[in-house]
Order: structure tokens, then C-alpha cells, then sequence
């Protein structure tokens, strides 16, 4: 299906999300904040009301990032909470942040890997936090925002915002055996071209993804790209 809007993308990634479960029940998913997987995860909590066979309690799930030194209430995990766990059946010991696990990536690899990492894209083109410069062979580190980002996401905070976070690395999500980036809205059309269609290159950590043999980017203003599907693109960039 050709995604023409937000809804339509929040409902492939759900549908997706969705069928990855089914098909192994205890998989582990890495799993963003922010504000475009909002609409999947608002899609993904109208399914758990419609179908009660919807069975997410073996489901691991691991959040990409967390702020360091952070109110409780502002946090990503409270976000997760608040938009996905308690809207599921998802078991909370079943759920996973960087920011509460030492040793996270060794917590991920002994329960088998990541099945699927869903990403969102900052205007920087960061993913999870991996700002631009970040070492690709990087794993769970802490780090320092920059200014694009804080920027980005300042009306996000009723209290201090905080400019450093933990993030799982980007050698993580590409130990992940399925990645789907999704990117919503003209603000991020700029950046998807130059992350998918440009250079590898370290000032643009998506980039790197490209060399992930199960990519998939899905956009609600005509670009996607399939890695699995001998790298087919569609593109109105
Ligand atoms: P956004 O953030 O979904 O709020 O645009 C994406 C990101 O920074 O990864």
C-alpha cells in the first residue's frame, strides 16, 4: 500500500508491529519515543481494545534512550508507559530502559537479540540518540545533546530540560535482525533524502543503515525504501 498520510503509516507500522509478535510471541522490541511513533502506538492501542487475543505478556520491549537527570514525569519511560505498556498486555517486568539496566546491550544479546527496532529520525539525522559524529561502532553510551535536538524537543518539558541522555548505540540497532524507520511530515523530508539516498557518513547517523540487509523506510510524503526487496525505492524527494 502506497502511505499517503500520518494515519496510514501509524497503521502499516502497528500492522507490522503486530505481526511480528504474533509470529514469536516472546520477541524483543526496541522501541522509540517522540512524537511520530505517537500515532503507531495510538493504533496499536486501539487494536489491543478491539482484539482481546492480542497477547503482547511475553513481549520484551526495550526503549531506545532515556534522558539522565530527568523528573520522573518527563521521562521516556513514563512516555512508554503512558502510551503503549499500560495500554497493553505488555508485562512491565518485560520492559526494559537504559537508563534503570547496566549492561544493556548484554541484557539484549542474552535474550536473544533485537527482533525489531523501530526508529524515529531527528533533524540531524540522529537515531535513538546517536547524535551526528557518533562512533558507528558504538553500543549503549551516554552522551550530550546538541543544540537541534534540545530545540526539537523543548516544549516537551514541564520542568528542566536535560541536555545529556543515555542511548543504545548504533552497532545495536544494527545487530537488530529488522529495523523500520519512520519519519512523518516536510520537516524531516530533507533529512531522509540525504540519510537514504546520499554518502554513508557519520555526520548522518541514519546513513549508516543503509547497510542493513532488513531496512525499512516508511514516510507519509513519498519516499520509502525496502533493503530486503533489493533495495526498490519509491521517491517524490
Ligand atoms: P520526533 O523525534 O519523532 O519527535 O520527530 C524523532 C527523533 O528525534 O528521533
Amino acid at each position: 500500500m502506497h502511505i499517503q498520510t500520518y494515519d496510514q503509516l501509524s497503521e502499516q507500522v502497528a500492522l507490522k508491529l503486530i505481526a511480528t509478535v504474533n509470529e514469536k510471541p516472546n520477541a524483543c522490541l526496541a522501541l522509540p519515543t517522540g512524537k511520530t511513533p505517537l500515532g503507531t502506538y495510538q493504533t496499536l492501542t486501539r487494536h489491543f481494545r478491539q482484539d482481546p487475543a492480542l497477547d503482547w505478556s511475553k513481549t520484551r520491549c526495550f526503549a531506545l534512550d532515556e534522558y539522565l537527570e530527568i523528573k520522573e514525569s518527563d521521562s521516556f519511560q513514563t512516555f512508554l508507559l503512558e502510551h503503549l505498556y499500560q495500554k497493553s498486555n505488555i508485562a512491565i517486568e518485560n520492559t526494559f530502559s537504559p537508563a534503570q539496566v547496566v549492561n544493556y546491550d548484554e541484557v539484549i544479546e542474552q535474550m536473544g537479540g533485537l527482533d525489531l527496532t523501530l526508529l524515529g529520525i531527528g533533524r540531524n539525522g540522529h537515531i535513538a540518540f546517536n547524535e551526528p559524529e557518533t562512533c558507528p561502532v558504538s553500543f549503549t553510551h551516554c552522551t550530550w545533546l546538541e543544540k537541534s535536538t534540545l530545540d526539537a524537543n523543548r516544549s516537551d518539558f514541564t520542568g528542566k530540560q536535560p541536555d545529556k541522555a543515555i542511548t543504545v548505540g548504533i552497532e545495536t540497532i544494527m545487530r537488530s535482525r529488522r529495523i523500520i524507520l519512520i519519519a512523518s511530515g516536510s520537516s524531516k523530508r530533507d533529512i531522509v533524502k540525504q540519510a537514504f539516498s546520499g554518502e554513508v557518513t557519520s555526520r548522518i547517523p541514519a546513513s549508516f543503515l543503509q547497510r542493513h540487509p532488513n531496512l525499512q523506510v516508511l514516510t507519509d510524503f513519498g519516499f520509502s525504501l525496502d533493503t530486503t526487496n533489493s533495495w526498490q525505492q519509491s521517491s517524490s524527494l
